[in-house]
């Protein structure tokens, strides 16, 4: 996704942990979720122990390729924050633990585009007015979630604007979507299908994000948190 300067750019890892369109998720009685979604979800798609060990990988690749740079790590709001918070504090136990270390300096930016559980046309960038910091930084984008990438587009055209040396982008999750921009970023933790997921930050009208696990929106739960 990003267009490094120089030569050198991240190793291809690819689409990450890919999950088949026929995935039908685990039972929610096989984990634990709070009482007050019970109704709400269909089922865990990708438990929390899974988010978190493939992100201990990606704190790896990032760390791999990047280490003993300085970065600014740009947190995508709301959605990004928990991975965001995962995926730093994985690179900090290894610039604890490992012969290299990347110093991080790590700043917010809200972007806002959905209603229900549909992509509006307006997407809104909030908190943009700081970002004169990246110029000349080495930006590490932190997104929970990728569909079409045409978000994703208009944020990095709008970070390059601030003339960062580099931008990588590290996202948690990536959409098959049949009008996908084709925009992926350098760091992908799982490929799903195209479905509605909540849970690890990741909202329907701002519930959910208080859940652990990557779960399915069930039909009650959408018309129970509709606006
Ligand atoms: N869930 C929550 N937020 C989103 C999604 C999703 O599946 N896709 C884009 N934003
Ligand atoms: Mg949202």
């Amino acid at each position: 996704m990003a267009e490094p300067s120089g030569n050198n750019k991240p190793a291809d890892r690819g689409r990450g942990i890919v999950i088949p369109d026929d995935w039908p998720g685990y039972r929610l009685d096989l984990f634990t979720h709070p009482e007050h979604y019970s109704e709400d979800l269909d089922c865990v798609y990708i438990p929390h122990g899974v988010i978190m060990d493939r992100t201990e990988r990606l704190a790896r690749n990032i760390m791999d390729d990047l280490g003993d740079h300085d970065i600014v790590v740009l947190c995508v709001l709301k959605g990004g924050y928990q991975f965001c918070a995962d995926l730093v504090e994985r690179i900090k136990v290894l610039s604890c633990n490992s012969s290299k270390s990347l110093l991080m300096r790590v700043d917010f930016i809200r972007l806002k585009s959905y209603l229900n559980d549909q992509s509006t046309q307006d997407l809104q960038i909030i908190g943009a007015e700081s970002l004169s910091v990246l110029s000349g930084k080495n930006v590490l984008i932190v997104e929970a979630i990728v569909d079409t990438g045409l978000t994703m587009k208009t944020l990095l055209t709008h970070v390059r604007s601030f003339r960062p040396n580099m931008i990588r982008v590290a996202g948690l999750l990536v959409k098959r979507v049949p009008n996908s921009s084709g925009c992926l970023p350098d760091y992908v933790g799982f490929e799903i299908p195209n479905r509605f997921v909540v849970g690890y930050a990741l909202d329907y009208n701002e519930y959910f994000r208080d859940l652990n696990h990557i779960c399915v929106i069930s039909e009650s739960g959408k018309q129970k948190y509709k606006v």
